[in-house]
């Protein structure tokens, strides 16, 4: 078994990040500037875009957090993003989800301006993807490919299986997987809460992407043997053993999966960190006008 670090990877691609960043000061005497809209206080949300925020200002980007009560009204958070769209200091715009039963995700997606969709989740950037055009990729599935060709892993021809169809991960990652790119040129299977025995197809996956959201899903008698495994699950427990009072686990049994793959990512030090290089690589193309002139 060999592992898909996502410490390694992330710190290395960081520092290209940050030269980046150094450029663009230097050239547009301003720094990258990304704007985080955060709506209550669910402790996943707050610790994500904290450390989004945090590795912002780690590679020289300018930071920006507007939060709002969980009582804030699905009109005045629409306005809030019309005047972020129209600020010229602002490159990239993310309101961080999920959000209040009130407040329509979509509705607040499509109100972010594409051109500074970071997340990549309107529906010009996920068409335009789609088609293999230049546009803002979704942070996680972003950071994946990241990962994949760092390790060089093969991926055409490929029979790659997804597990959950989610906006954010799912979705996004299985057009990815089987567009005429590297990564790519895979057969792909979506498989979700409603498909019957998972555990058929799951044993059929050459590369196994799991974001289902339930800890330990994954167990070794549902994966072949060489399986490259990319374990997406951030399942948050309380915990004793950690200073922060929580522990991360995924939704793979790594112990028992290890064991037969060929490759994998850890849980935590994997995927999750990939998603912040995602972010952050949008935020700056956004800054050089690269996706959109
Ligand atoms: N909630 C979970 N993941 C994400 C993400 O990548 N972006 C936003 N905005 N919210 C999330």
């Amino acid at each position: 078994m060999n592992l898909l670090d996502g410490k390694y990877v992330s710190e290395k691609i960081k520092q290209e990040i940050a030269e980046e960043a150094a450029k663009v000061l230097a050239t547009r005497g301003r720094k990258p500037h990304l704007v985080a809209v955060l709506v209550g206080h669910d402790g996943g949300s707050e610790t994500y875009v904290a450390s989004k925020m945090r590795n912002c200002e780690a590679v020289g980007f300018k930071s920006s957090l507007v939060r709002y009560e969980d009582d804030v009204t699905e009109e005045e958070l629409l306005i809030k993003v019309a005047e972020l769209n129209a600020d010229e200091d602002i490159d990239g715009i993310i309101v961080q989800l999920p959000l209040p039963k009130h407040i329509d995700p979509e509705k607040v997606t499509e109100k972010i301006d594409h051109r500074k969709d970071v997340d990549g989740f309107h529906p010009i950037n996920l068409g335009r993807m789609q088609r293999n055009l230049p546009s803002f990729i979704p942070a996680t599935p972003y950071g994946i490919t990241l990962m994949l060709k760092e390790y060089n892993i093969e991926t055409s021809g490929k029979h790659c299986v997804v597990v959950g169809r989610s906006n954010i991960v799912g979705s996004p990652i299985s057009i990815l997987m089987a567009r005429n790119t590297y990564p790519g040129n895979c057969t792909v299977t979506v498989c979700h809460s409603r498909t019957p025995d998972i555990k058929k197809f799951t044993l059929d996956a050459d590369i196994l992407i799991v974001a289902i959201g339930k800890k330990n899903f994954i167990t070794a008698d549902m994966v072949k043997d060489g399986v490259v495994v990319i374990d997406v699950g951030m399942n948050r427990e309380t915990s004793t053993l950690t200073k922060s009072g929580y522990k991360l686990y995924g939704d793979v049994d790594f112990e028992g999966v290890s064991q037969k793959a060929s490759w994998i990512t850890p849980v935590p030090g994997g995927v999750g960190l990939m998603t912040i290089i995602g972010l952050l690589k949008n935020t700056l193309a956004s800054a050089n006008k690269e996706v959109y002139s």
